[in-house]
């Protein structure tokens, strides 16, 4: 391995030259209070920071970024705290994925553009793992993910709450009246009580464990609770050896390799992942020049045991109990004989050396492979008329019944005339109709919004049912469950086959067979295409119609056909 000198740290083309932009580059470093002693010869080290007073889940960041620097200062380096879009969940509109991307530029464009040598990436909210990800191996410079870590477990007179899931279970319940205003309130109260990320095995649990899996995170890193002081400790180590990897010259495409990219989707599927990963996951291989394929991962759906008996898809636990049971490191060493140990990962180390003297604590938690929570993994990838480029499901987390089912489709073109169904206690509806909305992918929802856990109707809910199929070209919240059908690809709004399909139409799923289907003759789908009238654009001008203008389809990761790894040459590094 060649080491980096301080003459060929990239941040020395900015302040070592004799010249006059290196004098302004200079004496702007004085403004902020540095000497030259403070940075010359010295990694500089951007901490690309997601905080914002709106983002719940890194409420802490603004602490922890001083253990990061703390860390940087260690080793040896000049850590510059950068902030970066702070895309949460919690409470942007339309939906949080509209904006991955905006972030994901975001990185990429801030890392190249300043005089950084490696950079820490903070984050954990869903869409920030993939985002800063997807822009910093881009730019190609060392990174490491420090993920925020999952928040303590929810509680509510004496009960355990789970993020998102136990919202989703007591709203059905308080629509069926089974529930007080009091109780509702204790539960809004109890559900959310820390910093961090939502703690179930969500999207924001699977991205983080998924950035570990890929060896990019400090082993184990993603399961240390948000607040437990090990946090901090794993913050100042990320500091310490991100020094240490820029002058080992340690770039992204040593680490995440086609190799690196199935590991982190064995692990994934191990720990009853969310179906968003299936987007993420695929976006951020491709990045890396890795052509991950929907096909790749309903391979290793099959073939991998669901063992994280952690909710939605496990029944009993959450993160916390997963971080006491032996965390990332633990589930990976039960999978050791599937993965490949010979990855390189951020601690110069192989994922195999990384595993050695990993240990599970409760094996109820963690589960053996012979005792698995689901006997395959978290995620099918179907086909069929309905989605010709694929739709997934989690069947672990719907009723078995539905994994073969047929019914008549109820189908709705817009939420809002979706939930005034749902809302009808008079509606006529059975557990055997399949609801279905459209409209709701990357360029209709738009932004491809987390809509997909469509609510069971009011009318069904007052029977005592919990559960139907459902389909839609929208994602879902990582900790929703049932038996829902989501990602429908391509999606409605650009003339997928699912605008073609009408209100009472037989819809037809085969899990065990992996096919989604209406069953309507070729001729009446013909004649259905050609009356087909093309919506009108969602967005005229800005983000939105940039957005709306470049974004792939859920199959290809969503992410922008610009921004693909093979779109074309980016421009050289700065030479003035
Ligand atoms: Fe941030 Fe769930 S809302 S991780
Ligand atoms: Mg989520």
């Amino acid at each position: 391995m060649t080491r980096k000198t301080p003459e060929t740290l990239r941040s020395a083309r900015w302040f070592a030259p004799d010249d006059l932009r290196s004098f302004g580059h200079r004496s702007r470093m004085m403004q902020l209070g540095y000497g030259e002693e403070d940075y010359r010869d010295k990694p500089v080290i951007g901490v690309l920071n997601t905080w914002s007073e709106l983002n719940t889940c890194h409420a802490h960041f603004k602490d922890r970024v001083h253990d990061v620097k703390r860390g940087v200062l260690q080793a040896g380096g000049l850590p510059v705290e950068m902030p970066a879009l702070s895309v949460d969940e919690s409470n942007i509109k339309p939906t949080s994925m509209l904006y991955r991307n905006m972030l994901a530029m975001e990185t990429e464009e801030m890392i190249r553009c300043h005089p950084l040598d490696g950079v820490v990436l903070m984050g954990g909210c869903d869409k920030t793992t993939p985002g800063l990800v997807m822009g910093a191996i881009s730019a190609g410079v060392p990174l490491i993910y420090l993920p925020a870590g999952p928040m303590l477990r929810g509680n509510y007179a004496g009960k355990i709450l789970g993020s998102g899931s136990d919202a989703w279970k007591y709203w059905d319940e308080r629509r069926a009246g089974n529930i007080s205003d009091e109780e509702w309130l204790g539960v809004q109260g109890g559900i959310a009580r820390s910093a961090g990320t939502c703690m179930t095995m969500g999207t924001a649990s699977t991205m983080t464990a998924i950035a570990d899996a890929m060896g990019i995170t400090l082993p184990g890193a993603s399961s240390i609770p948000a607040v437990d002081s090990n946090h901090q400790r794993m913050s100042a180590a990320c500091g310490r050896r991100i020094v240490e990897m820029v002058w080992e010259d340690m770039t992204p495409d040593q680490i995440i390799t086609a190799g690196a990219c199935r590991n982190a989707a064995i692990v994934a599927m191990a720990t009853g992942c969310s179906t968003n990963a299936v987007v993420h996951l695929i976006a951020m291989a491709r990045r890396a020049g890795v052509p991950m394929q929907l096909e790749e991962l309903d391979e290793l759906g099959r073939n991998t045991p669901l063992i994280a008996n952690v909710r939605p898809s496990g029944k009993d636990y959450l993160m916390e109990d997963f971080y006491y049971a032996g965390g990332l490191r633990a589930l990976m060493k039960q999978l050791e004989d599937r993965l490949d140990t010979s990855c390189m990962t951020v601690t110069g180390k192989t994922m195999g050396e990384n595993l050695e003297g990993a240990e599970v604590y409760n094996d109820d938690v963690i589960r053996p492979l012979s005792n698995p929570v689901y006997h395959e993994g978290s995620l099918a990838v179907l086909k069929g008329n309905l989605c010709p480029m694929g739709a997934v499901i989690k069947p672990a987390a719907c009723d078995p019944k539905y994994h073969v089912h047929e019914g008549p489709a109820l189908v709705f073109d817009s939420y809002p005339e979706m939930k005034k169904f749902v809302d009808d206690e008079q509606a006529e509806v059975t557990p055997d109709h399949v609801m279905v909305l459209r409209n709701a992918g990357p360029l209709g929802g738009p932004g491809f919004p987390e809509w997909g856990m469509l609510p069971i109707p009011k009318a069904l809910i007052k029977q005592g049912h919990r559960d139907m199929l459902r389909i839609s070209d929208a994602r879902m919240s990582g900790t929703s469950y049932g038996a829902c059908v989501l990602h429908v690809s391509p999606e409605s709004f650009v003339g997928g086959p699912l605008a073609l399909l009408r209100t009472g139409d037989i819809v037809r799923l085969d899990l065990p067979n992996r096919s989604l289907d209406m069953l309507v003759s070729e001729e009446d789908l013909e004649t259905r295409r050609k009356a087909l009238v093309p919506p009108e654009p969602r967005f005229e001008r800005g983000w939105g119609w940039m957005f709306s203008k470049h974004v792939l389809q859920a199959d290809e990761g969503c992410d922008f056909d610009f921004l693909k790894s093979d779109f074309g040459k980016t421009a050289g590094e700065p030479d003035i």
